[in-house]
């Protein structure tokens, strides 16, 4: 018996396990400290309202016989691929019902989709980057050729036609960086991948964030993506979801591979490992994209949007180089001082309190730099930045 041996090329914990460690022991050793978590991007505003009615309305469902429901669709109930379709109607993207997937959270659906691949494919991946783009293909035993990020192209690298890929991997509004590529920009990629006969796979977890009319909120609206990019997008950062779990990931009809069609494969998959999301979160879900649901979920986004500004507007009182923040719920900035990331989260935990991610831990690249989120409360992101300037104000 063989294990998969490919975990051994794997960091002993994943990042945010590793730093949740890691603040634990401090706490620990110093019980009275107030520790402000901005590290991992999880969101501190509850539900919207009219989320919190649907499933209510739904437990109830459940309790009756004549409306219980048991297993779903494995790609999700009609009526949330409905309103999902009409959302992205609205940004001029039509889709089919059969495009889209219900799923419980992009993440999964980045690591699941690579059942589709065979493993000998070459895997481009922008460093710094979202840590499960790295670990999945790793997993699999993938060839990563990795596109440097960097202060000189604003953290939005762009193809190089020497570098041949099959599988690539954009995040925009990104994570970590926040950054942000514009339609021309993603115009290239798009072309770049047609030509390779590569397969783009484009995080959206982020475009509820994006206010910049010149920033696309999909990779659907680039002309020919239909035929290269399959897009995952998330309800975590756009209605709190993070601990609901819903997301939905679209595989267009016209992509095709190797004789192949893309969707009809996804299909098969979900429907042979995936049994869907809870009825009760779907209904949820549904809410979200119902004119009162995405007004109250505006209103939480401009909450956090206000914690963006209030963290740019003390950096730039600090003269702290950073990027994000705009379009983004992430700013990704430059530590004080030249210290390294690992330097700069210890001095900043030990001397302010504070708990951000280190740059490092989204890859080489990103030493030196460090992550800041904008989805604490707003007294606490405001608290966090009194004292980053006390600390680093002299
Ligand atoms: C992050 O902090 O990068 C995100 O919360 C991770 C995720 O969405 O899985």
């Amino acid at each position: 018996m063989r294990i998969n041996q490919k975990y051994r090329m794997l960091q002993e914990s994943y990042l945010f396990s590793s730093i949740q460690k890691k603040v634990s022991a401090y706490q620990e050793k110093n019980p009275s400290a107030e520790i402000i978590r901005l590290g991992i991007g999880d969101v501190t505003r509850p539900l919207c309202p009219a989320a919190i009615a649907a499933m209510h309305k739904a437990v109830d469902e459940m309790a009756e016989a004549a409306t219980f429901r048991g297993y779903g669709p494995e790609q999700g109930y009609d009526f949330l691929r409905t309103k999902i379709q009409q959302y992205y109607q609205k940004k001029n993207v039509r889709l089919s019902l059969e495009e889209i997937f219900i799923s419980d959270g992009a993440k999964s659906d980045l690591g699941n989709i690579l059942d589709l691949f065979a493993k000998e494919n070459r895997v481009l991946i922008p460093s710094p980057v979202y840590p499960v783009y790295v670990d999945t293909n790793l997993m699999d035993g993938r060839e990563i050729v990795y596109m440097e990020a960097s202060k000189d192209n604003g953290f939005l690298p762009m193809p190089c036609e020497d570098v041949k890929a099959d599988i690539i991997y954009l995040c925009s509004p990104n994570n970590p960086t926040g950054a942000v590529y514009t339609r021309a920009q993603l115009q290239k990629w798009v072309d770049y991948a047609i030509r390779q006969d590569a397969v783009l796979l484009f995080d959206a977890a982020y475009e509820a964030f994006i206010t910049d009319s010149g920033c696309p909120k999909s990779i659907y609206e680039i002309e020919g993506a239909e035929a290269c990019a399959i897009e995952f997008c998330s309800l975590s950062k756009t209605a709190g979801f993070t601990g609901t779990r819903c997301g939905y990931t679209i595989v267009p009809s016209a992509l095709k591979r190797d004789g192949d069609c893309l969707q009809k494969m996804w299909l098969r998959r979900q429907t042979t490992k995936f049994n869907g999301v809870p009825y009760i979160v779907q209904r949820g879900a549904e809410a979200v994209f119902s004119e009162e649901g995405m007004a109250q979920c505006r209103d939480n986004i401009k909450q956090y949007q206000k914690n963006a500004q209030v963290i740019a507007k003390t950096l730039d009182m600090l003269g702290i180089w950073y990027v994000g923040g705009e379009n983004s719920p992430y700013i990704w900035m430059e530590c004080p001082n030249g210290m390294s990331s690992w330097e700069f989260f210890d001095d900043l935990l030990e001397r302010a309190n504070v708990v951000g991610t280190p740059g490092i831990g989204f890859g080489e690249n990103g030493d030196g730099f460090f992550r800041l989120t904008a989805f604490g409360t707003q007294e606490a992101t405001q608290m966090a930045m009194e004292r980053l300037k006390e600390v680093y104000g002299k």
